[in-house]
């Protein structure tokens, strides 16, 4: 869906066929070419020796509500990295902060409960629903951004005064990074203060930061600060880290490495994510990654520093809500909570 206009977001994609205002679903022929795309990704995972649970469609073209709003349409579908994230045994579901994204862990609960009833040991968790009222949205936030010098602009992104207020925790799995004990979480349009806190609070034994990059619309972090095996980041240059962040990594030995460029100079159409989605890649194993098919830069500089790269046609998904990393979630992991930067 492109989703109808709500105070967290309003899409505005006149050329091609969403002007301001309007939503509704996207071509059938976009959706077929990205249900074989992801179809493919299934099959490498499985082939790979992976198993794959995919979540049930949902009708994200109906209307929805709470005792205190209604949305005209749904949004979400693909992308399960925003919705959850797991942490040792726990599965936590994030609060989200659209409110087109609000029943969206509608869409994987099925799956959640199966995995509850097979594994007593797993913690299941949710952090508080959020109410999403219009205190939770900044009033006019985007004519007045918009119209800030870049200056302001990026002291607002560092400042973490963007669409969202602090009524109330509200956080976007994906804009967590995770090395270990560390969890990265980036301040965004999508997460506050409150919900960094929130999880802070939920998760004592972990360390967790508030990071923000040199980013002027800063979702999710999979694009920006991408960690691929123990020692290694990839970072996207263009959004430039804070200093404190890039010591942290630096005085532990991590290695931060800039992404290649990427291959395309503008994202799909009707797509919400930026061309970085050439970094949103998915990796298997500390030894193995899988990147998106035409990004050839990419895929050599992984290859470079000594992973096997395995090619992934995934452009035709991009509008559904992003890349390799965005469309998957690892359920179980083995090994122990590491700590790196001790
Ligand atoms: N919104 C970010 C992250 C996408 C995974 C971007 O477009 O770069």
């Amino acid at each position: 869906m492109v989703q109808a206009p709500e105070s967290a977001v309003v899409r505005d994609w006149p050329e091609d066929g969403f002007p301001l205002g309007t939503y509704g679903p996207l071509p059938e022929e976009m959706t077929a070419a990205a249900n074989e795309q992801l179809d493919n990704l299934a099959h490498v995972l499985e082939s790979r020796g992976i198993r794959v649970d995919r979540p049930r469609p949902l009708d994200f073209s109906r209307p929805v509500a709470t005792p205190e709003w209604s949305q005209q349409s749904m949004f979400g579908a693909m992308p399960v990295r925003d919705v959850l994230v797991v942490i040792g045994n726990e599965l936590l579901e994030a609060t989200m902060s659209f409110r087109s994204r609000w029943f969206e862990y509608l869409a994987h609960r099925p799956l959640i409960e199966s995995y509850y009833r097979a594994d007593p040991g797993m913690r299941w968790e949710a952090a508080p629903k959020p109410r999403l009222t219009e205190a939770s949205y900044r009033p006019g936030f985007r004519d007045e951004y918009d119209a800030l010098p870049y200056e302001e602009q990026i002291a607002r992104v560092r400042a973490g005064e963007l669409v969202l207020t602090e009524a109330e925790p509200l956080f976007d799995a994906a804009d967590i990074a995770r090395c270990g004990k560390d969890l990265f979480v980036q301040q965004s349009l999508a997460t506050n203060a409150a919900g960094i806190r929130w999880l802070r609070q939920h998760l004592p034994e972990h360390r967790v930061h508030g990071v923000t990059f040199e980013n002027l619309h800063p979702m999710h972090i999979d694009a920006t600060w991408v960690p691929l095996r123990p020692g290694l980041v990839l970072h996207c240059a263009e959004r430039p880290a804070d200093e404190d962040l890039l010591q942290y990594f630096k005085i532990n030995d991590w290695q931060v490495v800039r992404a290649a460029t990427p291959g395309r100079q503008t994202p799909p159409p009707l797509s919400a994510c930026s061309r970085w989605l050439s970094m949103n890649v998915l990796v298997l194993d500390p030894g193995t990654v899988c990147v998106e098919a035409s990004e050839t830069a990419q895929m050599e500089q992984l290859d470079r520093l000594g992973f096997e790269v395995v090619p992934v046609p995934f452009w035709d998904v991009a509008p559904f809500g992003g890349g390799l990393h965005c469309a998957t979630l690892d359920v179980h992991r083995e090994g122990v909570l590491e700590d790196y930067f001790p």
